[in-house]
């Protein structure tokens, strides 16, 4: 019996058995490796969960749908990183539960919008696009900066998140833990009992929607939407570092 290609295509059952052996092998390569490692995602400086502001910021733009129109994923091509930065690490989405990466871009994608524009121009654009984009088809959002941000629930939002792997702090080893990965800085904005706390006090510090004494939902979502894309350094990163972290 001759192994060719018309042997397995005028035999369905021979078709079917090599198929299967094909998907079988193929299958056992990809995910085999992956119960033989501790982590899938390497830690890399910089990289910290959210604040509880950020966080909270995160549930209004999933809660907006404006991942329906923005992607957040910057693909390894030249034309994607001259427009937007450096392609997206998967470590930059690790605390992201789910992940916002998308693949609709009506609007441009927005994984490294952080620092791009001022507060000022978020507020603007939010309420009224078309106010600074003249052209732009995106709707107008301007309830965001006129409604009290609801953070009574902010501690159970982050518990939620903790069970999932998010290193939220519900203990003093937690906190010692989150020290030592993140420095005392970072540590104390992860703490689950200073949530309420530490949201109200980056609100009015941070004077995101440009009312201290009021913290708006627009206070936590441009908090969020000025902090993507800018937990890591990329400066600081050599070439030969960056093969570790794709
Ligand atoms: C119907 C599609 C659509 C939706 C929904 C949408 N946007 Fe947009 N967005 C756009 C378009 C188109 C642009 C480009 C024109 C402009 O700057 O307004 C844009 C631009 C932006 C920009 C500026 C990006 C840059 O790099 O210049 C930000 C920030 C932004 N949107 C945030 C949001 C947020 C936050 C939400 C949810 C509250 C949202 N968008 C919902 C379509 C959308």
């Amino acid at each position: 019996m001759k192994l060719n290609s018309e042997l397995l295509e005028t035999n369905a059952g021979v078709l079917l058995v090599a198929t299967m052996l094909a998907i079988s092998v193929g299958g056992l390569v990809e995910i085999a490796p992956l119960f033989l490692i501790k982590n899938t995602v390497e830690d890399i400086p910089g990289v910290r969960p959210y604040t509880p502001l950020e966080s909270r910021g995160r549930d209004i733009y999933v809660r907006e749908g404006c991942y329906t129109c923005h992607s957040q994923m910057i693909r390894p091509f030249r034309d994607e990183q001259l427009r937007y930065g450096h392609y997206s690490l998967a470590a930059e989405s690790k605390y992201d539960h789910p992940f916002q990466w998308g693949s609709k871009r009506t609007g441009p994608d927005l994984a490294r919008v952080g620092g791009k524009y001022s507060n000022e121009w978020h507020v603007q654009h939010l309420i009224q696009p078309t106010s600074v984009v003249p052209e732009s088809v995106m709707p107008n959002y301007p309830w965001l900066s006129a409604t009290p941000l609801d953070y009574s629930d902010v501690a159970d939002r982050l518990r939620a998140l903790r069970t999932v792997g998010v290193p939220y702090s519900a203990s003093e080893a937690e906190y010692q833990a989150n020290v030592k990965q993140f420095g005392p800085e970072v540590a104390e904005t992860l703490r689950i009992d200073k949530a309420q706390e530490n949201l109200v006090a980056q609100a009015q510090a941070g004077n995101f929607d440009g009312d201290r004494a009021f913290v708006s939902e627009a206070d936590a979502l441009i908090a969020y939407l000025q902090v993507l894309g800018t937990m890591v350094d990329f400066s600081k990163l050599k070439p030969e570092d960056l093969v570790k972290y794709r």
